[in-house]
């Protein structure tokens, strides 16, 4: 048994950070650690204040708008090193005193003449001492759904707590639960045979048995942030989960689903990473996040096949086709963009650019893509043609729902193309029946705490 798994009826998570203050150490990574988390914030590509980038040895090198900051050999006639000083003006970093060991760390590594490590800057940070305790039981976001490989059973994360949907019955009853986690469950994967149920927690992930309803396992090593994204492999012996510290580089792990061994760990995004999936034939994995970038991986070399660049803000969801050659990306920017694996080109631009889209699914078979927005509403296209400077409103065709009037989270669209699941921030699951295009209501979840005291208004 885990002891950090307690079952809590309200929940939710404040991060007591626990300072892991670096101890002196007189090194090249050690100096470069103390540029990176203290420094690069202002001084990088797109955020150059006072003209210097400290993102790489050259643009170091070539200085700001008062020259070349470091002097190799000199630490005492450094610009780099004099505005950390105390009496440093104007003082570096702004509002605040580096620690003794890191000013030490940055004089020390001057002087032995600032050699640069490049492989400092792509490290995932260390996982943070954190405690877990209570927020308000009002807050059930469903903030992840999967649907099983027989597509018999849909499982909803909300809040701490994964429900079990039996779709196979026509009143689509929970018929079980996965609790004990403490925080919220924001990323959930089945393994392809059905057996497993894998749930993203912070700073690990848990393997559950999906037919006794037991944790088998829970994973934690490495891991930094929320497990923001996950999905399991062909074989059914690897998992690939995202995780990130909120804001930072977002990083690929791969476990090794029975014992838990880390296998590979990869910094795959500029930012978090929102969404992860792998091919029908399970030969590509898909990640798409925070740094507008949707990338196509080898999912047994780990190498990058492919770069989709275009998004203006975060994408927040990803898919694939049925046969992995397009990738479809719903955007914070209000685009949808449906993409060329190989020419690395946007096939089509969806979307009528008024509001942000939150998720986005396709059928196996590659008909009709679902996607839905953060005010509520949900569209189906099919027909998908490449664009080739036509009108957006004749790249598909576009089938809108009625409006959930709630902001949506997730989206999951049956594999025959009839029924459609959304999730919501208010903790509901919004189903709509695609063949008459009518909102055929919500789930019958049991009810939230806050529901209990004021029944919600159908
Ligand atoms: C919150 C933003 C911020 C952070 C963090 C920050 N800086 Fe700066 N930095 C600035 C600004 C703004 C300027 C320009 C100040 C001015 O010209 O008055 C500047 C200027 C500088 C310059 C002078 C550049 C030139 O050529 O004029 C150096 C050197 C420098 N920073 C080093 C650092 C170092 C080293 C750190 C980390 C220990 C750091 N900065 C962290 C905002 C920041």
């Amino acid at each position: 048994m885990d002891g950090l798994m307690h079952r809590t009826a309200a929940f939710s998570l404040i991060l007591l950070l626990c300072a892991c203050q670096g101890r002196a150490l007189a090194d090249t990574k050690a100096a470069l650690r103390v540029i990176r988390d203290q420094c690069v914030g202002c001084h990088k590509p797109g955020k150059a204040k006072g003209g210097l980038l400290l993102t790489t040895a050259e643009k170091m090198m070539q200085g700001g708008d008062s020259g070349t900051p470091v002097k190799p050999g000199k630490a005492a006639e450094s610009l780099l090193y004099q505005l950390c000083l105390a009496e440093g003006d104007p003082h570096m970093p702004p509002k605040k005193q580096l620690a003794a060991a890191e000013l030490a760390a940055l004089k020390a590594w001057i002087d032995a003449g600032a050699a640069w490590d490049a492989a400092v800057f792509d490290e995932p940070p260390a996982p943070r001492q954190v405690k877990l305790s209570t927020l308000p039981a009002a807050h059930q976001p469903v903030l992840a759904m999967a649907l099983s490989p027989d597509e018999k059973l849909l499982a909803v994360a909300r809040a701490n707590t994964v429900l079990l949907v039996d779709l196979a019955q026509p009143a689509r009853p929970v018929i079980g639960s996965l609790e004990g986690q403490m925080e919220p469950v924001p990323s959930l994967a089945w393994s392809r045979d059905g057996r497993w149920l894998v749930s993203g927690g912070f700073q690990k992930l848990s393997i559950w048995d999906a037919g006794t309803r037991q944790p088998a396992r829970v994973i934690s090593q490495g891991l930094v942030g929320n497990v923001s994204a996950l999905v399991c492999d062909a074989s059914g012996k690897a998992i690939f989960a995202a995780d990130g510290e909120s804001g930072g580089a977002g990083f690929i792990r791969q476990f090794d689903m029975t014992s838990g061994t880390l296998l590979a760990t990869w910094k795959a995004h500029d930012d978090n990473v929102l969404s992860l999936r792998l091919s029908a034939k399970g030969d590509r994995l898909l990640s798409a996040g925070a740094d507008k970038m949707a990338r196509v991986w080898d999912a047994a070399s780990l190498k990058l096949v492919a770069a989709l660049e275009g998004h203006t803000n975060h994408i927040t969801a990803a898919a694939f086709n049925q046969d992995a050659t397009q990738v479809a990306t719903a955007g914070a920017d209000r685009e949808v963009k449906v993409w060329d694996v190989a020419s690395r080109e946007q096939d089509a631009v969806l979307g009528d650019k008024k509001v942000a889209f939150a998720g986005i699914d396709w059928t196996p078979d590659g008909k009709t893509l679902a996607v839905i927005t953060d005010k509520g509403a949900c569209s189906l296209h099919t027909d998908l043609k490449k664009h080739e400077g036509t009108q957006r409103s004749e790249a598909s065709k576009e089938r809108k729902l009625p409006a959930a009037g709630e902001a949506l989270t997730c989206v999951v669209i049956t594999g025959d193309s009839k029924w459609v699941f959304a999730g919501s921030f208010e903790g509901n699951v919004h189903v709509w029946d695609a063949a008459d295009g009518k909102l055929a209501g919500r789930l019958e979840l049991s009810p939230a705490p806050a529901e209990k005291a004021a029944p919600a208004a159908k």
